[in-house]
């Protein structure tokens, strides 16, 4: 399509091009969003574009073409390679067949367009794929089609690609190819799947020299190849829609980061309660039951923050009513819990239960917020209740009447909310892709709603809380969309209690990190099958560096709260518990940073090493922030770790011997030992232990300070409301030379600590 390039005219930041073909109905044009971000846009639709990621001012700019303050359009011209756009940051060359090159600012390039025919690694053998297809085998290396609209891009030997938020499988997804549409598999999630709860089509590419991103905004189902065809390209295409991608650059993966949580949304910080220890499970099925947990954290003496209510506190799963039957009294039991310094969270599904004289289902009806078949009758389904109908997110009054329902939660004293089976999930059949939702102002089949779905009931939940809580809303979701970020947190779903998971789960969570999804989980102990002892302990391990800590199972399993396993391993659980409750100050660090910056809380070696090769394919260590790094154990029997330790020097967090990286080494590794190593010169803020937040000690702070030097900015502030962003917080940056520190502050307008401990790194040592 498109041939020969034949003319261009700028408009504002955007340039759009004339060709010999089809360019009349296209409008084929590149547009500087920032002096980091070009868009490509076809505009096959005619409709403009259509983010759901990108909102705000940046948002309802992008069909104006003036985002000058973000970046310049610094000079367009015409050479014998193409038409050359120019910011200070970026070059990109457009040529035939709207064809772009791009290049960094020292004229390096980035990341070139493909330009030879589609080509398949290897050789098929049409016989042998036959007799796999017989036996039932799904067929891979099967030729691909084109898509309606695709765009391929050149591949070096060398590149890695991370992102495309909670793909299964390995850190590094070159080779493999994913699809986006929110899906909800009950099976163990397998490496080769294509699809998840999530649908953040941003990806990332780390060159020998460089970075990129590549975000297809484009919110139906799409497909990326990413080099499993051929090893020379990748791909990423859509059936429908409109070739609507941003071109990231930056000066490093953590740049492109930044640049592309500030396109699509930086997460705002949590309450300080939600980084504590959360304890979860499908199947209490009582009052009695639930409270007996709630006794169990205090009786073995565990920190915890929360209890989650799942579906079972739900009078015959119909949303926002409690069943007073088996949870009697629930408001009772939730102000009971607060005294014990434990807040509820309540699960909340879409679907609503059909019922005549059911609150919800009958406003839902007269409001006429249910999504439609094309005839125009309330499509039906199946969920948890039975029958059941599916609220149309898309629609601003439908968002606003369930913000409102949140007020059910909120008045039984309720702390957050958790968001399920928005995938849409459905249990008599996919839905159909024609029902109809609307999106914004106009009517979307379903096939296009589809993977924004579970963003829409986030941000219906989120603003909802936000304006009757008066706190920072804590939302769980387990499906998503680029940009959910802003309204939610999220975990990975229903994974199971086998050690694949327990590994699965490190590149999982780096990798929403990565998409910008900064606060992220995944079940402590696996939700699906039984979990081992062993296990057990490995995964509270991993979990307590994980951003929501969350111990949940699914009901009929063996039941997995941490005195389940017997003395060795509830001890090995308080340990990490407490020293998750110890690091909270630093958690809390972090999350500020995420909105600050965007970058994740927990992070791949290889977002803060892109230079070594040794960490680009490293599946099982990472990092909380730049300071610690987290090595677990995740190998059944496995009592010694194969550590890789980055350059520079590192101590280990629990013997306090230094030392040198940039090597492989032995670590031994007990049941109870999680490796863990703190950077020389690091600070590492603490509290003194509790059994939960808000227990009055939160007047000290601890700063530990090891050897070497650094810096370390602290951030305090009351940790429930909003009132840091009108300057209710204080930040400190602390020197560190050597374990002699001093402390200035930023910004004072909170509440000062009433004791700042400096402990240096030597007298923690000994005394451990
Ligand atoms: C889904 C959720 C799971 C929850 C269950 C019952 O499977 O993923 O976490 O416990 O539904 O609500």
């Amino acid at each position: 399509m498109f041939k020969k390039l034949q003319e261009y005219r700028v408009e504002g930041q955007k340039v759009y091009f004339r060709y010999e073909e089809g360019s009349e109905a296209f409008k084929p044009c590149v547009e500087v969003i920032s002096d980091n971000i070009f868009n490509v846009f076809i505009d096959y639709t005619g409709s403009g574009h259509r983010t759901r990621a990108i909102e705000g001012e940046l948002g309802k700019r992008l069909n104006d073409g003036h985002n000058e303050e973000n970046g310049k359009l610094e000079s367009v011209s015409w050479d014998e390679a193409g038409v050359v756009i120019r910011t200070s940051q970026l070059t990109a060359i457009v040529g035939d067949d709207f064809k772009i090159d791009f290049y960094g600012s020292n004229g390096e390039p980035l990341s070139l367009a493909y330009r030879g025919g589609r080509r398949r690694n290897g050789q098929i053998n049409e016989a042998a794929l036959e007799l796999l297809a017989k036996e039932g085998h799904a067929v891979a290396g099967k030729s691909t089609e084109d898509y309606a609209l695709q765009e391929l891009r050149a591949l070096e030997p060398s590149d890695c690609i991370y992102g495309l938020g909670d793909k299964t499988g390995v850190l590094n997804k070159r080779y493999y190819e994913y699809e986006m549409w929110n899906s909800d598999f009950p099976e163990p999630h397998e490496d080769n799947f294509k699809s998840l709860y999530k649908s953040i089509p941003f990806m990332l590419v780390l060159k020998k020299k460089g970075a990129y991103g590549i975000f297809f905004d484009n919110h139906n189902r799409t497909y990326f190849d990413l080099g499993k065809e051929c090893d020379d390209y990748y791909l990423f295409g859509a059936d429908t829609g409109n070739l609507d991608y941003y071109f990231i650059g930056g000066a490093g993966l953590k740049d492109v980061v930044s640049n592309y949580t500030w396109l699509t949304g930086r997460a705002p910080m949590q309450q300080l309660w939600t980084l504590g220890f959360h304890q979860s499970r499908w199947g209490y099925e009582s009052e009695r039951e639930i409270r007996g947990i709630a006794e169990g954290m205090k009786k073995h003496n565990l920190p915890c923050d929360c209890i989650h209510f799942d579906i079972d506190y739900m009078d015959h799963y119909k949303v926002f009513t409690w069943n007073q039957e088996t949870y009697e009294d629930g408001a009772k039991v939730i102000s009971d819990f607060k005294d014990m310094g434990i807040k509820a969270v309540a699960i909340i599904d879409p679907g609503v239960k059909v019922e005549k004289d059911y609150y919800v289902y009958e406003e839902g009806m007269q409001g006429g917020y249910f999504a439609k078949t094309p005839e125009g009758e309330v499509y039906v389904n199946e969920v948890w209740p039975g029958d059941a109908v599916y609220p149309d997110f898309g629609n601003p009054d439908a968002r606003k009447w369930w913000g409102e329902k949140q007020k059910f939660l909120i008045d039984m004293g309720v702390s957050g909310v958790w968001n399920d089976m928005n995938e849409p999930a459905s249990f008599r059949g996919p839905l159909p892709d024609d029902v109809v939702f609307t999106d914004e102002d106009r009517p979307a089949p379903h096939s296009e709603m589809h993977n924004i779905y579970g963003h829409n009931m986030a941000k219906a939940t989120y603003e909802g809380w936000k304006k009757l809580s008066g706190k920072r809303p804590f939302v769980i979701t387990r499906a998503c969309y680029s940009g959910s970020q802003k309204y939610t947190t999220a975990w990975t779903g229903d994974n199971h209690s086998i050690w694949t998971h327990l590994r699965m789960a490190i590149p999982q969570m780096c990798n929403l990190g990565l998409s910008g999804m900064s606060f992220v989980g995944t079940d402590v102990g696996g939700f699906g099958s039984d979990c081992t002892p062993e296990l057990f302990a490995r995964w509270i391990q991993v979990g307590c560096f994980s951003p929501l800590f969350r111990d949940h199972c699914a009901k009929g399993c063996r039941t997995q709260e941490p005195w389940q396993f017997g003395k060795e391993v509830l001890d090995i659980s308080r340990k990490y518990i407490n020293l998750r409750y110890e690091l909270l100050p630093y958690f809390y660090d972090l999350m500020h940073e995420s909105e600050v910056t965007g970058l994740p809380i927990i992070r791949p070696l290889v977002l803060e090493y892109e230079n070594d090769e040794n960490v680009k394919n490293r599946n099982d260590e990472f990092m909380l922030g730049d300071r610690l790094l987290v090595a677990p154990v995740v190998e059944q029997g496995a009592r010694e770790k194969l550590v890789y330790l980055p350059e520079g020097e590192w101590y280990d967090y629990w013997t306090g011997e230094k030392i040198e990286g940039e090597k492989f080494f032995v670590r031994k590794a007990p049941l109870d030992v999680c490796p863990i190593y703190v950077k020389a010169g690091a600070v590492i803020p603490k509290y003194p232990l509790r059994m939960h937040v808000g227990e009055d000690k939160d007047d000290l702070l601890i700063l530990e300070a090891y050897p070497g030097s650094g810096t370390y900015t602290h951030y305090q502030d009351n940790g429930e409301d909003f009132g840091y962003w009108q300057g209710e917080y204080n930040e400190y940056r602390i020197s560190n030379e050597d374990g002699r520190t001093e402390i200035e502050a930023l910004h004072e307008g909170y509440r000062p600590y009433g004791n700042v401990e400096i402990r240096a790194g030597q007298r923690i040592w000994s005394a451990r």
